[in-house]
């Protein structure tokens, strides 16, 4: 395996071609920023620690049947993954109030719904990526009602698998943001990463927040979240290097 010029580089994650036109390198980087690129840190060893996170959840869903790009681990802070065409949709899968949604609507950050929220925002940086919904993403031709339907059903089966795997490290999975690509041969896959980044996790007794709104909200010790959420889960799922 070779890898290639990049392809493409992202806010926290380069991508790399390789000698086999199916395949990429993906690269984690330490970079951090919230709110659209308006907060910018550099948070040492994040990337490492957020592509061994990425790499445990990946083989846990591939395990309950969640095909996603995620093939092996190939150092410090790449992955090779299957090459998707990336649907630009940021679905958000909430199980407990917080962030964006608590704000919008007043709502008191912690309150427990009596359903599962799903929120799809159109990723289009210059206008800070907007939330839409089912409709405006179909007349806009970035997905089909079927393919919703599948994006949908795959992110029900994902929360069901990582709240109970968090559950077994004593870690509440609040919510999180996942997103989706195409294969070659138009199949819908998981793909981009699942890390502290992009999910909320707090410490299912006392709360505390073990994500990247510690970054976000400067609560401090932004890294010891990230080391702690690898620790508890690498207990349950072992080194998936
Ligand atoms: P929100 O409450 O700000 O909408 O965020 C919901 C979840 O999505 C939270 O776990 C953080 C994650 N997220 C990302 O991964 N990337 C983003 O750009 C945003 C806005 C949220
Ligand atoms: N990653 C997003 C950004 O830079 C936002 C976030 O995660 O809060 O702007």
């Amino acid at each position: 395996m070779e890898q290639l010029g990049m392809l493409y580089e992202g806010k926290a994650k380069q991508v790399y071609l390789t000698d086999e036109r199916d395949k990429v390198i993906i690269r984690y980087k330490d970079d951090a920023t919230a709110f659209n690129n308006v907060k910018k840190a550099v948070i040492a060893n994040k990337g490492v620690l957020n592509n061994r996170i990425s790499a445990m959840i990946f083989g846990r869903l591939r395990d309950a049947g969640v095909e996603n790009h995620y093939i092996s681990t190939l150092g410090d802070r790449d992955q090779l993954c299957r090459r998707v065409e990336i649907i630009p949709l940021e679905v958000v899968v909430r199980n407990v109030i917080a962030g964006s949604m608590a704000r919008r609507l007043g709502i008191e950050e912690g309150t427990i719904p009596p359903n599962v929220i799903y929120d799809i925002c159109y990723k289009a940086e210059a206008l800070g990526d907007p939330l839409v919904n089912d409709h405006h993403a179909v007349a806009m031709g970035i997905v089909t009602y079927d393919e919703l339907r599948v994006i949908y059903d795959m992110a029900d089966r994902i929360n069901a698998t990582l709240k109970a795997l968090f559950a077994s490290t004593g870690v509440t999975l609040v919510d999180f943001k996942i997103e989706f690509g195409r294969t070659e041969d138009g199949r819908i896959i998981l793909a981009d990463e699942i890390s502290p980044d992009t999910c909320r996790l707090w410490d299912a007794e006392t709360g505390e927040k073990l994500d990247k709104d510690r970054f976000r909200r400067d609560l401090g010790h932004v890294i010891e979240a990230y080391e702690e959420i690898y620790v508890r889960l690498s207990r349950v799922v072992g080194l998936a290097l």
